[in-house]
């Protein structure tokens, strides 16, 4: 693009340059002049002239130019109702002003205009004629003094605008476009004198990527013009689809230059594409051309959304066109009325208006007639063709030229000439305010210079008849404000453009983009928003994984991975839950996670519970036995209370097992660890009391022996309570330093979250385990070596069984419990209790129980003492 401008540039230059070392008073005397066109210019006298350049015209012949003859003259064609509206419009402006009592008064404004013909050398012709002055195409040279051309409007083509902009930014001459959109114009550097009363494409392609995102459509196609105004666009709206992350599914210029426009082109990737949404940015009478084929070839259900130079066309908006566009959207000029121009315009005639000859083509292709004088300027004579009178009536017939409801160029070059009044008139009146030229000079109204008249338009401000105040920014860009405009099937089959919204950039609310979408009617087929989109949005559960060499638009879905979650549709990750939660099957969702710990419902909590208090309860008859039984030989032989003690700290050894069933409490994880240590403690030292005392018993009843003092209960106490005071302060040290405390544990198994207890110190826990063993195999050994000694009913035999097996049992217990997790080795540990509890028991208690119970005969004083003799 830039490339583009700065060849245009360099051209424009070379031609200055060339027209320039030709002394202009050689021109008219010397047979060195250049041949140029005949330029057909309409002029209305005045104290101070305006420019125009109107394409009244906007197409041309292509005429192969064989330089073996005279290259033929340009001829222009399509003649184009709306322009002379503009043309009107500006002199119905002029008139207001010419006739206002405050606005300039005493100073007539007259024009020029010229039909620059859509054609960029008689535009530059006529930019060139009319900065010279009459008559004379002579650069750097001013020939006419008074009256003083003050400014120049126009073109309504941005790659026109450009052109005329170069040329008169060189003279610093103000310019105001009333139609050129292209932002490039924005560009102060380049076009220091340039101004317009239209938004620049900027705002517009901002806005179109507003709606086509609002509606959700992120993969869409692009056509535009192949000229300035095209390119830009889709360039602009292209970068802002980007920014968006949306797509573009393909781009295509329709060609002017070329015969076929492009068209079998564009139809092409049309129909190849899987975009449903086109946005075009394209002329309408460009458009229609790929519209016919697209018709032609039954291409339907695109859903057209249009910039400002088609979303109100009359010409579209045929019935033959309603299949494509019903439906479609876009954005157009916002507009007010003119009270007022309809009278205006239906009153033109050949006759009272300047510009006879284009009035004529007007009135020509207006009423379908011909004027007898004119040759044949537009078309073919046929005998049927009325003959024009000029008097006929514009009231009678309705047209694009006289329809008033839209106005959208014509309102913007009523708001040139309004503007552009305004700042000559400030100028003439030398008005203080801030727009004052440096030094506060004013400046003689008939001595102005062009650039003097520039700062003044720079700084004018202009209420318009709808009650808008405009000034132009430092770009020379007016605020700009959009209608956006719904094509709708009219009950005749035409369509209209119903306003369903609006985008405003100087909305002082901050609404810049508004839009009512209930007043949006979308092609029949569609009841609700149409979608475009190259892959459908990903479900929840799932997130989109892009495929490698397509656009960022067209991807896959792949569901979250473990553990991940997306709860919407269209997520571009998956999120973690919380780390208490866990995915739902769907992964769209977050649920509390399971928890996990030995319960007393579940099976293996029940069983063990039932067998814990079953357990319980058989120590307990064991000591209502030796109750009945307590005055009996082998009850009272083998310490009484001590065995009672030890019934005792069994039951607990059971009991204490149920801590370990049910969820981990706060109290549950502090206590149950340092009740089953004591417990288990109270019940090891109660044996290895009644080992010892087994030793001491034998070497007292030798002769003489000084130890004799030492085999009362006494003795048995003290070891109980040295043996447990060690193992109390063990764990007092252990609950005040490293208390216990209940976890949660979600590192093992991610889903769940298992409950246990954190025992604070794994080596006061082993240190506690390690005195129970220290104790136990004291009594082992103790109870080994004195298991021949002949005492009466000798238990050591049983001890030492019982603390073999209770040895076993916890010292499996370390390589279980090391490699068993959650609930299980919570398990293992109650399972150890009951079978080390049950172990002692059966070993201590069984084979007495059994003598008191079925051999009452083998439980008597007698009897003990011949077994203690043998
Ligand atoms: C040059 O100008 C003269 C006088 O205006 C005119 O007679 C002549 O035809 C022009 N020559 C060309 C080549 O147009
Ligand atoms: C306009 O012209 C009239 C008569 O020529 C004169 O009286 C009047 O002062 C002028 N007004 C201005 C504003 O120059
Ligand atoms: C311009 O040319 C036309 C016709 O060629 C002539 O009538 C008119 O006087 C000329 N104007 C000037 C200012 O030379
Ligand atoms: C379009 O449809 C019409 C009628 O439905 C049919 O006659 C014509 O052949 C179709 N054209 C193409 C290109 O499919
Ligand atoms: C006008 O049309 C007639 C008939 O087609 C033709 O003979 C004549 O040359 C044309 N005149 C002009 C000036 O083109
Ligand atoms: C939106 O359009 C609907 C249908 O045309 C209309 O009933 C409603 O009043 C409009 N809402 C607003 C806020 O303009
Ligand atoms: C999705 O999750 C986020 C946070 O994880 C939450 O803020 C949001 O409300 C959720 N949305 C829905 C629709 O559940």
């Amino acid at each position: 693009m830039r490339m583009r401008l700065k060849a245009r540039l360099y051209w424009c230059i070379w031609h200055l340059v060339i027209f320039y070392f030709i002394p202009p008073s050689y021109g008219n005397d010397i047979p060195c002049n250049l041949s140029l066109s005949e330029l057909s210019v309409i002029l209305e006298p005045g104290d101070i002239l305006i420019g125009v350049l109107l394409p009244f015209h906007i197409d041309k012949t292509f005429l192969k130019i064989s330089f073996t003859e005279t290259p033929p003259t340009v001829s222009c064609t399509r003649f184009l109702l709306e322009t002379y509206q503009q043309f009107q419009a500006m002199r119905f402006a002029l008139d207001e002003i010419n006739k206002s009592p405050t606005l300039l008064p005493n100073v007539t404004l007259g024009f020029y205009v010229y039909d620059s013909c859509a054609n960029l050398r008689k535009e530059q012709e006529g930019t060139l004629w009319m900065l010279t002055g009459m008559n004379k195409t002579v650069p750097n040279y001013c020939c006419q003094e008074w009256p003083r051309l003050a400014a120049v409007l126009g073109h309504s083509v941005s790659t026109y605008s450009i052109l005329m902009a170069h040329i008169l930014g060189l003279y610093r001459y103000p310019q105001i476009s009333h139609y050129s959109t292209s932002s490039s114009l924005s560009d102060r550097s380049q076009f220091p004198s340039f101004f317009r009363t239209v938004p620049s494409d900027a705002f517009q392609s901002r806005g179109l990527a507003h709606l086509l995102l609002y509606f959700g459509w992120t993969w869409v196609g692009l056509v535009g013009m192949g000229s300035d105004y095209g390119e830009q666009g889709v360039y602009l709206i292209t970068q802002e689809l980007i920014k968006a992350g949306a797509c573009v599914a393909f781009t295509g210029f329709i060609l002017s230059n070329r015969e076929d426009k492009n068209v079998p082109y564009l139809t092409r990737i049309i129909k190849e594409s899987t975009a449903r949404v086109i946005v075009v940015f394209a002329p309408d009478i460009y458009f229609a051309a790929l519209l016919d084929e697209l018709l032609k070839q039954n291409l339907t259900g695109k859903i057209f959304v249009a910039s400002e130079a088609w979303s109100i066309s009359s010409m579209l908006s045929a019935e033959k066109y309603s299949s494509a566009l019903t439906g479609a959207i876009g954005f157009a000029f916002s507009s007010s009325p003119l009270p007022g121009l309809r009278g205006f315009l239906n009153k033109v005639r050949p006759s009272n208006t300047p510009g006879q000859t284009i009035t004529k083509i007007f009135w020509e292709n207006i009423f379908k007639c011909k004027f007898m004088d004119q040759g044949n300027l537009t078309g073919t004579w046929i005998d049927s063709t009325k003959l024009c009178t000029g008097k006929e009536d514009l009231e009678m017939v309705e047209s694009s030229y006289n329809d008033v409801s839209n106005l959208r160029s014509s309102y913007s070059i009523y708001t040139s000439i309004q503007i552009l009044a305004r700042s000559l008139h400030n100028l003439f009146s030398c008005w203080n305010g801030k727009e004052t030229l440096s030094g506060g000079t004013c400046v003689d109204a008939k001595n102005f210079k062009p650039w003097q008249l520039t700062h003044y338009i720079q700084n004018a401000h202009v209420k318009l008849s709808n009650g808008r105040e405009v000034s132009f920014d430092i770009n020379g860009d007016l605020p700009a404000v959009y209608d956006i405009v719904n094509w709708q099937l009219r009950a005749d089959g035409t369509m209209k453009q119903v306003k369903v919204g609006s985008y405003d950039t100087a909305d002082t609310n901050g609404n810049i983009f508004s839009i009512n979408i209930s007043a949006v009617m979308w092609a029949p087929g569609d009841h609700q928003v149409p979608s475009s989109v190259c892959s459908k949005s990903c479900p929840p559960g799932f997130r989109r994984a892009v495929i490698r060499g397509q656009p960022i638009c067209c991807f896959q879905c792949v569901p979250c991975p473990y553990g991940e979650i997306s709860n919407k549709s269209g997520s571009n990750e998956c999120s973690k839950c919380p780390w208490n939660m866990w995915p739902n099957v769907d992964k769209d969702r977050c649920v509390p996670k399971a928890t996990d710990f030995l319960s007393f419902e579940e099976p293996l909590g029940t069983t063990l519970t039932a067998a814990t208090i079953t357990s319980s309860l058989v120590p307990l008859s064991v000591l209502g036995l030796y109750y009945c039984y307590r005055s009996t030989p082998i009850v009272r032989a083998n310490n009484y209370s001590l065995s009672c003690t030890l019934l005792v700290s069994l039951t607990l050894c059971f009991l204490c097992s149920l801590s370990f069933i049910g969820c981990p409490q706060q109290l549950k994880c502090f206590l149950r660890q340092v009740a089953f240590g004591m417990v288990f403690t109270l019940c090891v030292s109660c044996i290895l009391a009644k080992t010892i005392m087994v030793v001491l018993a034998f070497m007292a009843t030798k002769p003489g022996s000084s130890l004799k003092k030492w085999t009362g209960p006494r003795v048995s106490y003290i070891i109980v309570s040295i043996c447990n005071i060690l193992q109390l302060c063990l764990c007092i040290c252990w609950l005040s330093l490293f208390p216990p405390f209940p976890e949660y544990n979600t590192d093992t198994q991610p889903e769940i979250i298992i409950i246990v207890c954190n025992e604070g110190s794994t080596i006061a826990f082993w240190c506690m385990l390690g005195y129970l063993g220290l104790l136990a195999t004291i009594s082992f050994i103790v109870a080994f070596l004195a298991r021949h000694l002949p005492e009466s009913f000798n238990e050591a035999r049983f001890i030492t069984f019982s603390m073999l097996s209770f040895l076993t049992v916890w010292i499996s217990f370390i390589p279980a419990s090391l490699s068993t997790r959650g609930q299980y080795i919570v398990a293992m540990e109650v399972f150890a209790i009951l079978s080390s509890s049950w172990a002692l028991l059966v070993c201590m208690f069984l084979p007495k129980c059994f003598i008191i119970v079925f051999r009452p005969n083998l439980n008597s004083r007698e009897h003990l003492i011949r077994r203690a003799r043998n």
